[in-house]
């Protein structure tokens, strides 16, 4: 049993500073196990304790994963330097102190987004070493070309002399100017320095899914959707490249056309 002070219980898990949380027990705004509890010193089990502040369960779990459907516009960063964050778009009591997102996506890409203040995940998530399979849709200024399959697969080599590793492409049975690519490495602007490489132009990019983590359809554009454990440990499983294209190409060909009307 991890017995562990309310305070600091209600301070890894809340923006609350430990001057406000000592003010609302006082004030009988906390309680643990439906009775008020006025002194934040008090320990507490952890792992059963059920803990509600100003009327609000907190979750058990130290740590929060954020699912955000990211729109154009914002950067991947906590600092505003340059231009609005993503985690400005975390509802107020999604949030917590330590929030950052785990990966990045261009200012002006969209889709799937993983915001966390779980360090060590984000890390095993981003390591190189792990190759987390990452699916994206594109809109291409020109039509897809079936070389690009071979080429992908084989590795591009990008403008400056850097090496991709082997990726998957599809084109969408929408559009040949929409086309799914698979990526298990994170380089700056990759997407759009592969098919810069065969030739073409990628004008929107929304990623579809993260490790066996598909975008719910439901979560809209701009939305944010607290992660389950399943969806966590989703996010390190492999993806089947062709059984996706099978049951997604049509609803993320229409959601990206749909979204940039
Ligand atoms: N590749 C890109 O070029 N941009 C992104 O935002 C993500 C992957």
């Amino acid at each position: 049993m991890a017995q562990v002070r309310l305070d600091k219980y209600i301070s890894e898990r809340t923006e609350y500073s430990r001057s406000q949380i000592k003010e609302l027990a006082a004030k009988g705004r906390i309680t643990v196990d439906g009775a008020a509890v006025k002194r934040p010193d008090v320990k507490i089990d952890a792992e059963n304790a059920d803990v509600t502040v100003c009327g609000q369960a907190l979750r058990s779990s130290r740590f929060r994963y954020i699912l955000l459907n990211k729109p154009q516009g914002y950067v991947c960063s906590t600092d505003d330097k340059d231009g609005e964050t993503v985690i400005s778009l975390i509802p107020p009591e999604m949030r917590t102190k330590g929030m950052f997102p785990a990966g990045r996506l261009d200012k002006d890409s969209t889709g799937a987004l993983l915001v966390t203040d779980d360090g060590e995940l984000a890390h095993r998530m981003l390591s190189p070493r792990r190759h987390i399979s990452k699916i994206y849709i594109v809109k291409l200024d020109r039509p897809f070309e079936n070389n690009y399959i071979n080429k992908f697969a084989e590795g591009i080599t990008l403008a400056d002399g850097e090496t991709c590793l082997p990726a998957r492409a599809a084109v969408s049975e929408l559009s040949d100017k929409l086309a799914f690519i698979e990526l298990f490495e994170g380089k700056y602007h990759q997407v759009k320095r592969m098919f810069a490489a065969v030739g073409n132009h990628v004008e929107l990019l929304m990623r579809v899914s993260l490790g066996a983590l598909v975008l719910p359809e439901k979560l809209a554009i701009g939305d944010s959707m607290e992660l389950l454990h399943k969806d966590v440990e989703n996010l390190f499983e492999p993806m089947d490249f062709d059984l996706f294209c099978k049951r997604f190409s049509a609803v993320f060909s229409a959601n990206l056309i749909n979204n940039h009307l």
